[in-house]
């Protein structure tokens, strides 16, 4: 039997859930209920795609330059940043955001809710890889609940004997009609680290319009944010908590077309990073025997 075989045996939930082989070797979760259409990478719990039925176009943006390579993230979707976000503190030589984005995963459960939607854990699978950048007694699993809303909890449990210390987010890809037409509300107020240039601290003065490169890290919010995109008549909102810092970015022309696999030659106009995370000054500490989980929660409301 292939794998996707044994896992549609052990997992798959008829005219539900099915698991199958990409040309790149690497499996695919692909889920198909009533309310919503959505699929999964299990090489880094990579959600590449979410489209409520309600919606006529999808919510979570895929590149159209994305392609399936094994040890390597896909552009869009939502990348698992853990147990780091971005450079690692002190070794330049490990990959930005964490080694979870682009690490095997491997399937726990998977279950349908009550009201329809389907339900699917994953947990990374440590190797000496993975042990090498991370020598601590971890656990991390990550529940995604697809339906009209979209539900993840990424969960680190420290099954050691002491202390250990991430920072970690789901860094979100969603799609939006154009990067100049979005309003961005729910952090009028909040300090942020402005990444673009020297990292200085800044705070936001009212809603967010992106008319350039953008990349900051909110820092001390609990607070739900909402796209509006008056053309695709749409607000998507992106609720969260065990999170205390909010990124949002995009890279606009010049870092788009260095980066390459944003869909040439303006893919990147039509994506929008809203990152639900624990960064900088949000690193969280995670107790010996302890667990923590960072939640978020997307839906859509029509304008
Ligand atoms: C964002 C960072 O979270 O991710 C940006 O704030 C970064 O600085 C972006 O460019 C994309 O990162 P990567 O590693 O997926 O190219």
């Amino acid at each position: 039997m292939t794998t996707a075989q044994l896992l549609n045996t052990q997992f798959g939930i008829a005219g539900q859930l099915k698991f199958r082989e990409d040309a790149s070797g690497l499996i695919v979760a692909e889920i198909s209920n009533p309310q919503a259409t959505a699929s999964l990478c299990l090489q880094g719990a990579q959600l590449m795609a979410w489209h409520p039925r309600s919606q006529t176009v999808p919510v979570v943006w895929l590149s159209r330059d994305a392609k399936l390579t094994a040890g390597k993230s896909v552009r869009g979707g939502v990348p698992v940043c853990w147990p780091w976000f971005g450079a690692h503190i002190s070794e330049p030589g490990f990959p930005a955001h964490g080694f979870a984005r682009a690490a095997p995963w491997h399937v726990v459960e998977s279950s349908t809710e009550p009201n329809g939607a389907t339900r699917l854990t994953l947990r990374l699978t440590e190797d000496d890889k993975t042990r090498a950048q991370w020598p601590h007694d971890s656990r991390l699993e990550l529940t995604v609940i697809v339906g009209d809303t979209l539900r993840m909890e990424l969960t680190t449990e420290n099954t050691g004997k002491s202390d250990f210390v991430i920072t970690e987010a789901l860094h979100t890809y969603f799609k939006i009609s154009d990067i100049g037409a979005v309003r961005v509300t729910g952090l009028a107020g909040c300090d942020y680290w402005d990444k673009v240039g020297i990292s200085t601290l800044k705070k936001q003065d009212g809603i967010i319009q992106p008319a350039s490169e953008t990349d900051r890290v909110y820092i001390n919010t609990t607070a739900e944010c909402v796209i509006d995109d008056d053309k695709l008549k749409r607000r998507i909102h992106v609720a969260k908590s065990g999170s205390l810092s909010t990124i949002v970015w995009t890279p606009w022309t010049v870092k788009a077309d260095k980066m390459g696999d944003l869909g040439q030659p303006d893919g990147w106009r039509e994506m929008l990073c809203i990152e639900s995370a624990n960064a900088i000054d949000n690193a969280v500490n995670v107790a010996a025997g302890a667990k923590h989980t960072l939640i978020v929660e997307y839906r859509t409301e029509s304008l």
